[in-house]
C-alpha cells in the first residue's frame, strides 16, 4: 500500500477517463441515461443510489482509513443516525463514553431512544465500568477518541476486546484524529464514523459525515441503507471534501504543532487552573495516546481559575481566534461548550464543566495565536 499523503492525492481520484481532467468532475446530475432499459454505464441510475463525485470519496477514504467500504452522508449525525438504525434493533442497547459529543448523546438520548434504544453513558477509560455496563443486548460500544471536548482517551485495541467479548461492535468517532494520526480499523474497531465536517472538510466550508468499515457484510448493510435511507452527501459536498483530503497529512502536521505552542503557553499561564491536551506527558491518557495515534492533534481544552465568568471573557476578548462553534478549519476558532456545542448535555451525565473554553487551534502563525490568546487572557 502506497503511504498517507500519496493515497490521500491519488485513491479514487486517476483522471477522468472521458477528458484527463486531473480533478475528480463534479457530476452535478440526478440521472443517468441507460444504454437500453437497465444498461447502466458504470452502475449508475440516480444519484441518491450512486454519483461517480460520491464513489471518489468513498473510495477515497476507504484507503485512508485502511477499510473497505466507505459512505458519504449529508452530515456526521447523519452517519451516526444510519449507523445506529443499520446495526441496532428496538430494545438494543448502547455503551458510549460519558463524555460524547452532545449532538451523539442527543441522537441516541432523545431520538433514538424514542425508537427504543437504551443506552448507558460510562468512562470508556476505565475498561471494569464498560465491561459492567455490557448486557446481553449490547449492540455497539460507542466511543470518541480524542473526546470533544475533554479530550479524554480511550484504548481502541482493548475497548475492541470487551465489545468483541460481549457480542457488539465497537464504533470510533474519529473526528479529532482524522485518519492521518489514527487509523481504529487497524486496532480492532468495526467502523470508524466521521463528522467530515471537520478536519477531513478542514476549510469550514461543507457539513459532511462518513461511515468506514473494514467488515464486507457490515459495509454491504450499511450500503443499503445509505441509498434506503437517504442521508447521502451531494456531488458539491462529496468534491470539496475529496479536494480537502489531499492536504490533510500537511494541514494536521502544523494544527498539531500551533497545539504544542499553544499547550505550552497556557500551562504556564496564571490565569489557566488545567490544560486538557493528549500530547502533555501529565494528561492520564498519554501513554495510550502516543501508542495508537502519531501526533496529538489540534485540539486543546483548557480550565479557568477564575470559573465560568472568567471563560466567558476569554471566548468575548479573542480576536484571531475566532468565536463559533464547529472546529478542524484551518482558521482558529474559540468557543464555551457549555454553553455552546454542548449546551445539550446540560443537566445530563454528559454535562461539561462551565469553567471549560476549547480552542480549535487553526494553522496560522503560532505567535500571531500566542499573542491573542495573551491579550484574551489578560
Ligand atoms: C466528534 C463529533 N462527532 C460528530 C459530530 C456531528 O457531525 P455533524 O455536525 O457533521 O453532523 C460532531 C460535530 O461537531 C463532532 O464534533
Amino acid at each position: 500500500m502506497s503511504g498517507f499523503n500519496t493515497r490521500a492525492i491519488h485513491a479514487g481520484q486517476d483522471p477522468d477517463p472521458a477528458t484527463g481532467a486531473v480533478i475528480v468532475p463534479m457530476h452535478l446530475t440526478t440521472t443517468y441515461k441507460q444504454d437500453g432499459v437497465g444498461g447502466l454505464r458504470g452502475g449508475y441510475e440516480y444519484s441518491r443510489s450512486g454519483n461517480p463525485t460520491r464513489t471518489a470519496l468513498h473510495e477515497a477514504l476507504a484507503a485512508l482509513e485502511e477499510g473497505t467500504t466507505a459512505l458519504a452522508f449529508a452530515s456526521g449525525l447523519a452517519a451516526e443516525d444510519t449507523l445506529l438504525r443499520t446495526v441496532c434493533r428496538p430494545g438494543d442497547h448502547v455503551v458510549l463514553g460519558g463524555d460524547a459529543y452532545g449532538g451523539t448523546f442527543r441522537l441516541i438520548s432523545r431520538v433514538l431512544s424514542e425508537w427504543g434504544l437504551e443506552y448507558t453513558p460510562v468512562h470508556l477509560d476505565d475498561p471494569d465500568q464498560v465491561r459492567a455496563a455490557m448486557r446481553p443486548t449490547t449492540r455497539v460500544i460507542w466511543c470518541e477518541t480524542p473526546s470533544n471536548p475533554l479530550l479524554n482517551i480511550t484504548d481502541i485495541e482493548a475497548t475492541a476486546s470487551v465489545a468483541h467479548d460481549g457480542g457488539a461492535l465497537l464504533v470510533v468517532d474519529n473526528t479529532f484524529a482524522s485518519p492521518y494520526l489514527q487509523r481504529p480499523l487497524t486496532l480492532g474497531a468495526d467502523v470508524v464514523v466521521h463528522s467530515t465536517t471537520k478536519y477531513l472538510g478542514g476549510h469550514s466550508d461543507v457539513v459532511g459525515g462518513a461511515l468506514v468499515t473494514g467488515d464486507a457484510a457490515l459495509g454491504e448493510r450499511l450500503a443499503y441503507n445509505h441509498n434506503a435511507m437517504g442521508a447521502v452527501a451531494s456531488p458539491f459536498d462529496s468534491w470539496l471534501v475529496l479536494r480537502s483530503l489531499k492536504t490533510l497529512g500537511v494541514r494536521m502536521d502544523r494544527h498539531s504543532a500551533n497545539a504544542a505552542r499553544v499547550v505550552e503557553f497556557l500551562v504556564e499561564h496564571p490565569a489557566v487552573a488545567s490544560v486538557l491536551y493528549p500530547g502533555l506527558p501529565s494528561h492520564p491518557g498519554h501513554d495510550i495516546a502516543a501508542k495508537q495515534m502519531s501526533g496529538f492533534g489540534g485540539m486543546v481544552s483548557f480550565r479557568l481559575r477564575d470559573g465560568e465568568d472568567a471563560a466567558l471573557k476569554v471566548c468575548d476578548r479573542a480576536q484571531l481566534f475566532t468565536l463559533a462553534e464547529s472546529l478542524g478549519g484551518v482558521e482558529s476558532l474559540i468557543e464555551h461548550p457549555g454553553r455552546m456545542t454542548h449546551a445539550s448535555a446540560a443537566g445530563s451525565p454528559l454535562e461539561v464543566p462551565n469553567d471549560l473554553v476549547r480552542l480549535s487551534v487553526g494553522i496560522e502563525d503560532a505567535d500571531d495565536l500566542l499573542a491573542d490568546l495573551e491579550q484574551a487572557l489578560a
